[in-house]
């Protein structure tokens, strides 16, 4: 069974997410979301609306995800890869060349973003539309 997996926040999840994960399922028959902790996303310099584990309980409830597992910090994805004997890594083309270096574990695959839709285009609507 080839195991695929990604990293993200996936806060205010939306269609772009849903797009990244159904594309990232394509790779292989089972997916693993790394997911980042409200601790990850402090060091990040990010704050998300939902917590960790409203945001895995979303996650977990999406056809394409088996399984949802804690990102804590920037160097875990090797262990990560050889721990779940990951086939495939993918990412968002927003991190375009940064994780190069897995490729002596694992195929790396950046999709691309899907257009016009982010957690931060979201937050900056729905802010702007309450003034
Ligand atoms: N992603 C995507 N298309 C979008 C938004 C996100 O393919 N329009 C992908 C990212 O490239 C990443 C994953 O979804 O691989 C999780 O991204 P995340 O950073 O959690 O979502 P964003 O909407 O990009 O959040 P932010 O605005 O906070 O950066």
């Amino acid at each position: 069974m080839k195991k695929v997996i990604t990293y993200g926040t996936f806060d205010l999840l939306h269609y772009g997410h849903i797009n990244l994960l159904k594309r990232a399922k394509e790779y292989g028959e089972y997916l693993i979301v790394a997911l980042s902790t409200d601790e990850f996303n402090a060091i990040k310099g990010k704050k998300s609306y939902s917590s960790y584990d409203e945001r895995k309980k979303l996650l977990e409830a999406i056809r394409y995800v088996d399984l949802v597992i804690p990102e804590v910090n920037w160097d875990q994805k090797i262990s990560d890869i050889l721990e779940f004997k990951v086939d495939t890594f993918v990412m968002g083309n927003d991190w375009e060349g940064k994780f190069d270096f897995l490729k002596d574990y694992c195929k790396v695959i950046y999709l691309d973003r899907t257009p016009e839709i982010s957690t931060t285009k979201i937050k900056n609507d729905l802010s702007l539309s309450l003034k």
